[in-house]
């Protein structure tokens, strides 16, 4: 029987921080990271059982994956703040009670800080050289001004534990228990890269322009 589902369902205010990043993460690893990432899991995990938190640690090119989409598509592109006294960064003098808005969705894209920013490339998180950006040593826990998904400092995600565990394992499930294609609106398959329309509508998450549609 084939049945459609919308796994992912237009944003909420309701949903969880996390979901709406779902969308992203499943969209950008079609097609063939996908492949890189199954083979991945199959070797790390096997086909005998499901994939668990356990196995995160080893599962790199995963984590790669997620950096990247993080990078690209920030769930939340802009981090607020407000300063409670005159301040000065670099060469701007910032009054008391100015709000600061932190664009971490550009500094995703800047070519100063990313090679071929526009490249989808998990592969830039794996390599020791800072040959194609920050490379292999950067984390998303906050310590990174490259790469500030989560936020930094005191007001910077108090989820991020629960969501590093919970993303991983749920990306990871999804690939490895479906294989996933890109097709066309007649249904046909299509192959290739940069099929899945990535564009963004405007908020303070940053959901997709077209909800992805998933069918089982
Ligand atoms: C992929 C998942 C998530 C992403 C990308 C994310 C991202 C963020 C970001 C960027 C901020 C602002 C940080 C800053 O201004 O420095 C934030 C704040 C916050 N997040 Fe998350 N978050 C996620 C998951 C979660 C989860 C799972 C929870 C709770 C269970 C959570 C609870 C919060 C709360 C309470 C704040 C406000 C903290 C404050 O203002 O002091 N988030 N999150």
């Amino acid at each position: 029987m084939t049945f459609l589902i919308w796994i992912f369902l237009p944003l909420q205010q309701t949903q969880l921080p996390w979901q709406p990043n779902g969308h992203w993460q499943t969209s950008s690893t079609i097609p063939n990271i996908l492949e890189k990432a199954q083979e991945e899991i199959d070797q790390v995990v096997g086909k005998a059982r499901l994939v668990k938190q356990s196995d995160l640690p080893n599962l790199p090119y995963l984590q790669a994956i997620i950096k990247e989409n993080f990078r690209l598509h920030p769930p939340i592109p802009m981090l607020a703040r407000k300063s409670i006294a005159d301040c000065q960064i670099g060469n701007y003098t910032i009054p008391e009670g100015s709000l600061l808005f932190v664009n971490i969705w550009s500094i995703g894209r800047d070519p100063k800080v990313w090679s071929n920013p526009m490249k989808f490339n998990p592969e830039r998180f794996l390599k020791p050289n800072e040959s194609d950006g920050p490379g292999i040593n950067i984390d998303v826990k906050g310590f990174n001004y490259q790469l500030l998904p989560f936020g930094t400092g005191r007001r910077g995600c108090p989820g991020i534990n629960l969501a590093m565990q919970e993303l991983p394992t749920t990306l990871e499930a999804m690939i490895q228990c479906f294989n996933w294609k890109v097709v066309n609106p007649e249904g046909v398959e299509m192959k290739g890269n940069d099929l899945v329309d990535m564009s963004e509508r405007p908020g303070l998450t940053a959901p997709r322009a077209h909800d992805l549609v998933c069918e089982v």
